[in-house]
């Protein structure tokens, strides 16, 4: 699995977001849409990003009945995104429909992972809110093997969890991992960290990176810095 470094770009409005990408000229990172700017832009966003020539994860986070699932990855996949997500709480039989809808004629496919729980929800939460009384370290695993059998490419996940995903579901099962700081930069609202250099040697697959490349004073080193870390 290639390693790659995946820049959030967490911006409201595609003005924003291609002034951010200007700056790169030559170099053409994986890019991360999520809801705002998905939401605020619509469609277009992602085809004009991809014909920029950028790789896209469309993280928009699916969670409804199977049958409603399916139809709407089989729209996503004709945007011709390379990765995107649902969450694992939706059953392994709506995830089995979401990879049925996103295969295209010819066979091929975007990568497609899965969120476990989500990293804002803490044992007290899943346990008064959910109902769900086993330990959320379990749960996440559990989740994660259910994206496995669902025939899923893999996992968001902290990357203080990616060797233990690993070890579960086997290396080639994908982690996708945010929370990732420099050494030296601010952590934010982010709680558990680790810089690119140590999701490396815990074995994430892909870092997602938002805000020390986006509010950095040279986004364009400061991702060659998470490239220089994590992948080289
Ligand atoms: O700016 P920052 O590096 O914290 O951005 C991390 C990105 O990863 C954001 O787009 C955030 O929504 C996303 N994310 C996260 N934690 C999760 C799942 C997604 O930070 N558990």
């Amino acid at each position: 699995m290639g390693k790659d470094v995946i820049v959030a770009c967490d911006f409201a409005s595609a003005e924003q977001v291609f002034d951010f990408l200007d700056k790169f000229e030559g170099r053409k990172p994986f890019v991360k849409i999520g809801m705002e700017l998905f939401y605020a832009e619509g469609p277009s966003i992602v085809r004009e990003i991809k014909r920029r020539g950028h790789k896209i994860f469309l993280d928009l986070k699916l969670h409804d009945i199977p049958n409603t699932v399916k139809k709407s990855m089989a729209v996503l996949s004709r945007l011709d995104v390379d990765m995107t997500n649902l969450h694992a709480g939706g059953t392994v039989r709506m995830m089995e429909g979401a990879l049925e809808g996103l295969t295209r004629p010819d066979g091929t496919r975007p990568i497609l992972i899965a969120v476990t729980q989500l990293t804002s929800t803490d044992q007290e939460a899943m346990e008064n809110d959910l109902l769900i009384k086993e330990p959320i370290a379990d749960v996440v695993m559990h989740y994660a093997a259910n994206a496995k059998r669902a025939g899923l490419d893999g996992v968001v996940c902290s990357p203080l969890e990616a060797g233990k995903v690993h070890d579960r579901c086997g290396d080639s099962f994908i982690t996708v991992t945010p929370g990732v700081r420099f050494a030296d930069g601010d952590i934010g609202d982010q709680k558990r960290v680790m810089t690119p250099a140590e999701a490396k040697k815990i074995g994430s697959d892909y870092i997602v990176v938002g805000r020390p490349i986006t509010a950095a004073a040279d986004p364009v080193a400061a991702y060659e810095r998470c490239v220089a870390e994590f992948v080289d």
